[in-house]
């Protein structure tokens, strides 16, 4: 048994998708989040940026006495993590494993889309694990760059939401995909414009919640998991103003978290 906080981490909100899954499947943890606002997006920066960022998170998060880490953010765990793992003796779990299992898995028609940052895209993770899992799959990706901003700003399902996917989607909807993979935590955020696009035949995989289930495993393979009979504690810190987090953020874990949200210089 291990009573230590999980540690989350994302450039903003988006990691949130992973939190909620957590509270819901291990209420008993401790959650230690944060969400690197001052510099949120990630996504457009060169690796070595993306790597310093990811490698800043894991360090800030790392002075709570973590026990296992997150990294609920697509682009910092298909750009950064190969790198960044051997340095750290901590578990370090990425977003992309669980997600590409479960598209493997779960596809009928072997047609698998993947939607993320250009950072994430350009990396070409998604497609090399997917292949690697199920080699005679045909794999159709889009870097969709608008998304984080929308999400960062509360356009969760508003018309403008609606537009922008409408002309990212188009593609990758006419080439069939029967699952589509939300390769960046933000755009579960964004899932019911993102679905009505796509149309109710194919299945949104949402990266936070796949990696929430693996962490879980994880954990009780481990024995790792918390033995309290209390419901579990969850902080969240930021590099930006917490106003802004703290509203999105209450609506979308559907609970206040005004009083748990620190600002923190980054
Ligand atoms: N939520 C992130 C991801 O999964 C970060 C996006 C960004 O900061 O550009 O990729």
């Amino acid at each position: 048994m291990d009573n230590r906080p999980i540690g989350v981490f994302d450039s903003g909100l988006g990691g949130l998708t992973a939190v909620k899954r957590i509270i819901n499947l291990l209420p008993h943890e401790d959650v230690v989040y944060f969400g690197d606002t001052g510099r949120v997006p990630y996504g457009n920066r060169s690796r070595e940026t993306i790597i310093r960022y990811t490698k800043e998170d894991i360090e800030f998060l790392l002075k709570y006495d973590i026990k296992l880490i997150i990294a609920a953010c697509g682009t910092a765990s298909s750009v950064a993590l190969d790198d960044l793992k051997p340095l750290f003796s901590v578990p370090i779990l990425g977003v992309l494993e669980a997600a590409c299992s479960t598209a493997a898995t779960t596809t009928r028609n072997g047609r698998i889309g993947v939607i993320g940052t250009s950072g994430t895209i350009n990396s070409g993770k998604y497609r090399e694990l997917i292949l690697t899992l199920l080699p005679t799959a045909q794999v159709f990706e889009k870097a969709c760059p608008l998304f984080v901003s929308l999400a960062e700003n509360g356009h969760f399902n508003t018309d403008v939401v609606r537009i922008v996917a409408e002309e990212y989607l188009s593609p990758l909807k006419e080439a069939g995909v029967d699952t589509l993979i939300l390769g960046c935590t933000h755009y579960p955020l964004l899932a019911e414009a993102i679905g009505s696009v796509m149309g109710g035949g194919v299945n949104l995989i949402d990266t936070g919640d796949e990696a929430a289930k693996f962490a879980k495993r994880l954990l009780d393979e481990r024995c790792m998991l918390s033995d309290s009979d209390k419901t579990g504690t969850c902080s969240f810190f930021v590099s930006d103003s917490i106003e802004n987090f703290s509203v999105l953020g209450s609506t979308f874990l559907g609970r206040p978290i005004e009083l748990a949200v620190h600002k923190v210089s980054q």
